[in-house]
Parts: C-alpha cells; sequence; structure tokens
C-alpha cells in the first residue's frame, strides 16, 4: 500500500488536458502546485497515484469523452490505491451530480480551487469521502514558472481569467467566472523567465484577452510591455473579442514588430439576426469595419476564426450569411462547430431547433466555403516571401524543418545544417498542401543564440 509522504511511490501524479490552450496552461500551473508538494509528473496513468482529468465543458461531446475515459481510469483502481480528480470546467459545471454519477471519483475540483488540491489528496488518503470544491472566488488566477519548459515557441501565459460576456450559447461564465486579470508585473516576469530560459515567443492566454484592464496597464500597454522583454522576438495573443479592439491596441500591434499581425477572432455568424439572439455585442457590419481597419493599419495581418452552425432560430438565410462572411472575410482558418445546448446558459432556454441533420449539412457547407477561399488564398500567396521561425528541426521524420511565418502560416522547409530551432529565416513559398506551405530559405534573418542563465 502506498501512503503520502511515504516517499516517491506515493507521489507521481498524471494531468490528462481536454479543451482549450488555457487548460494546457491550467494543467502546467496544477502540476506546478503538486511539484511543490513533492510529486513527480508521470506520462501514464499506470505509473501514476494520482490521476487527474483537466476537463472541457464547452460542448456536450468534450464532457462525454470525459465521462467515458473516468470509466476507462477507473480500473487502475481495482489493483493499486490511486486517486482520480476531475478538476476544469466540467468539475465546475456538474460538482456534486458529478461525484454522485461517477463512484469512482475522489476529487471534483472547480476552476478557482487548484490551490486545494495537494490537500485535498491528503485528506482522501487519510479516508476522507468524495471531496466537492467548487467555490467560485472570482479573484484566484495562476502562475507558472516557465522554466520548466525546454525551448520551444509557444510558452503560454495566461493573463486574463474568466469573461464578463453573456454569449447565450456560452458556458465558460459559469465555468470560469467573471474576467480578472493578471497584475502586469507578473506577466512580464513571466515573459522575462521564458526569455532567461531560452524562450524566444509567448502566447499572452485568456477566454477574452482584449478586454484585459488593469488599473496599471491597458491591453495595448501590456503587450508593448511584453514586447519590449529583452530576448522575446514574438508575442502572440488569443482570444480577440471584436468589441474589446479600439484603435489602441491595433496600433501597439502596428508598432512592436515583436506583436505578431495575427488576430484568432471568433465571429460565429455572418447573421445580425443570430448575433443578437447570441448576445454577441456588435454586428456584421462593425466586425467588418474592424477586419477593413485591422488591414489598413496592419498590411500583413491574418485572421482566424470560430463559427456555430444551427444556432437556436437560425434559418437556411441566415446561414448563407454566414457563408458569405467567409468569403468576404478571408479567413486563413476557422473552427467550426455545430450548436451544442448547454445547461446553465440563457440559449438553453431556446428550443434547439435545427436539426441535427441540417447542423450536419450547414457544417459541411461551411468547410467546403472555408477549402475554396483558403485554396484560392494560399495559391495567390506562391511566390511570396516571408520571415519563418524555426519551430521544430525534423517534421514527421520527412526531411523538413517545420516553422511558422509570423501571421501563423505553418511552413516547411529542407532540413540544414544551418538551420536550427529558434532561428529565423527568409523563404520563399514555393508549394502548399492542405494548410501547410512548402519553401525554400533566400536568406538568414536571425541565428538563435541560448543566451539565458
Ligand atoms: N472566448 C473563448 C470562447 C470559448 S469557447 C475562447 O477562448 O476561445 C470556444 C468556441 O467554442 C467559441 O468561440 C464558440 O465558437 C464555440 N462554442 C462555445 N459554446 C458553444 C456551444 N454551446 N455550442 C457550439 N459551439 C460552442
Ligand atoms: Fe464565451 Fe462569449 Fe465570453 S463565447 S468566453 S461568453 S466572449
Amino acid at each position: 500500500m502506498t501512503v503520502a509522504g511515504n516517499g516517491k511511490a506515493g507521489k507521481r501524479v498524471y494531468v490528462e488536458t481536454y479543451g482549450c490552450q488555457m487548460n494546457v496552461y491550467d494543467s502546467r500551473a496544477i502540476e506546478q502546485l503538486m511539484a511543490d508538494d513533492g510529486y513527480e509528473q508521470v506520462n501514464r496513468p499506470d505509473q501514476a497515484d494520482v490521476m487527474l482529468l483537466n476537463t472541457c465543458a464547452v460542448r456536450d461531446n468534450a464532457e462525454t469523452r470525459v465521462l467515458g475515459r473516468i470509466g476507462q481510469l477507473q480500473s487502475h483502481k481495482r489493483d493499486r490505491e490511486v486517486i482520480l480528480g476531475i478538476v476544469g470546467c466540467m468539475a465546475q459545471r456538474l460538482g456534486d451530480q458529478l461525484a454522485a454519477q461517477k463512484k469512482a471519483v475522489d476529487l471534483v475540483v472547480g476552476t478557482d480551487n487548484y490551490r486545494q488540491i495537494p490537500g485535498m489528496i491528503a485528506q482522501a488518503r487519510a479516508g476522507a469521502p468524495v471531496q466537492v470544491q467548487t467555490q467560485a472566488d472570482g479573484v484566484t488566477t495562476y502562475d507558472v514558472a516557465p522554466e520548466r519548459d525546454p525551448l520551444n515557441n509557444s510558452h503560454f501565459i495566461s493573463i486574463t481569467r474568466g469573461c464578463d460576456y453573456r454569449c447565450t450559447f456560452c458556458v465558460v461564465p459559469a465555468t470560469r467566472g467573471i474576467l480578472r486579470a493578471k497584475d502586469p508585473r507578473q506577466v512580464v516576469r513571466e515573459a522575462e523567465q521564458v526569455a532567461r530560459s531560452g524562450g524566444v515567443e509567448v502566447t499572452l492566454l485568456g477566454q477574452n484577452v482584449t478586454a484585459y484592464r488593469h488599473p496599471d496597464a491597458s491591453f495595448a500597454q501590456l503587450l508593448t510591455d511584453v514586447a519590449n522583454v529583452s530576448g522575446i522576438r514574438r508575442v502572440r495573443f488569443l482570444t480577440s473579442h471584436p468589441t474589446d479592439f479600439p484603435t489602441e491596441t491595433l496600433q501597439a500591434i502596428a508598432d512592436n514588430v515583436e506583436v505578431c499581425p495575427w488576430l484568432h477572432m471568433p465571429v460565429q455568424s455572418g447573421s445580425d439576426r443570430v448575433l443578437r439572439r447570441m448576445k454577441r455585442g456588435y454586428r456584421r457590419a462593425a466586425y467588418m469595419e474592424l477586419v477593413h481597419q485591422a488591414r489598413r493599419m496592419l498590411p500583413d495581418v491574418t485572421f482566424s476564426t470560430d463559427m456555430i452552425v444551427g444556432f437556436p432560430g437560425e434559418t437556411e438565410d441566415d446561414f448563407e450569411q454566414t457563408l458569405d462572411l467567409m468569403r468576404e472575410v478571408e479567413f486563413d482558418s476557422a473552427f467550426t462547430f455545430k450548436y451544442s445546448p448547454r445547461p446553465q446558459t440563457p440559449a438553453d432556454r431556446l428550443e434547439d431547433d435545427v436539426s441535427e441533420e441540417a447542423k450536419g449539412e450547414r457544417l459541411q457547407r461551411l468547410l467546403r466555403v472555408q477549402d475554396e477561399v483558403w485554396q484560392k488564398k494560399s495559391q495567390s500567396l506562391l511566390g511570396a516571401r516571408c520571415e519563418v521561425a524555426i519551430e521544430a528541426e525534423d517534421h514527421k521524420g520527412l526531411g523538413y524543418m517545420k516553422g511558422r511565418t509570423r501571421n501563423n502560416r505553418k511552413v516547411l522547409v529542407p532540413r540544414s545544417e544551418k538551420l536550427n530551432t529558434g532561428d529565423e529565416v527568409l523563404v520563399r513559398l514555393t508549394g502548399v498542401q492542405a494548410t501547410t506551405f512548402y519553401a525554400e530559405p533566400v536568406g538568414m534573418l536571425w541565428k538563435y543564440e541560448h543566451v539565458g542563465g
């Protein structure tokens, strides 16, 4: 039998992550809290004394997957003493209900309660029955020391948690609570740590980063401060809300070469009628005006988006307006979803009146239009030059190095002795397959050197 505090045997934790980048960041924060309590991280549930699932609640199928996974993982409890904890958005949403439904679960921990996890585990080991902690405090944020990562080009820094919007389809305000901003000095400290540990790129994260506001910094100021951290060469951020995009923010992107001109800006629908029912807070024309303004101020800007099809009351005409908007904006990429009614959301009171079949058909048409748009656009880019940062030296063992342009396009360049991860190279685009370009190097822009300590 393994007991807490009884050497390494009882202190191995396995964390499995579902959902968005915020959850990826949170899982790192949880691993760090566990490490501070003497836990070693393992990559397989069969090696673990504690298994934690960091869950997503945004669509029904995200929750169904986790319920299935609990079923699989509980088999580990047959022959060993192992704690199973469900944390994150689904834990927050379901709380006691989840504990009652799944008897194998020992802990249910909501999004503001991760600091309690080590203590709850100790209690469970001392024989406590199932524990549920889902008290939302509206203030908690978590910090992650990036030194834990080896060099890569996408160190995440969470800058906001929660969301003050009430989009009628969205469970996030219920699971992550109200908007709170991390102190700008802490954000800058995390970026400095990234740079010290050899990282060159950070991605600022939040459900709604552009709504960042703190008594000591606006989002534009924060972008500028992070861009000015010595050693940081690229700053990305997501997700942007179209309503929180003042000219000042676009100006900060224009003024700081480190801030990458790529906006992930969910539009959800091209129909004003649907946008109103979603309570998104903008009309189609305002979204388009922002796209045009961004293109005027940031010549290389690219956009990606999220779209929902089959929202209650969406007609064929509404949907065609969405297709039309896709053609008009020419997004680089789009995450597309069938509307999934979520308990605790305002839209759940509306009748889910678009049939599953119609949702499926609209989704296929949406994907086809996006495909056409991208085919045309990507072909027109062949021959162009762009700056690529190398992110991986061997892409699937096929003789290519993988990199990204400043505006977030994926590019493969032939492997070369002269190139290493972190280098930036000027390339000419020579071909394209799906969303990945092939390119030939035409000049070296910047040679990566690990200057950190
Ligand atoms: N601002 C957040 C949005 C979170 S949810 C962010 O960080 O991205 C991500 C996307 O999931 C949303 O933009 C929306 O397109 C989709 N989504 C959210 N709730 C949904 C629902 N009930 N049904 C279908 N898709 C949904
Ligand atoms: Fe959800 Fe809308 Fe906020 S999509 S995360 S309520 S901006």
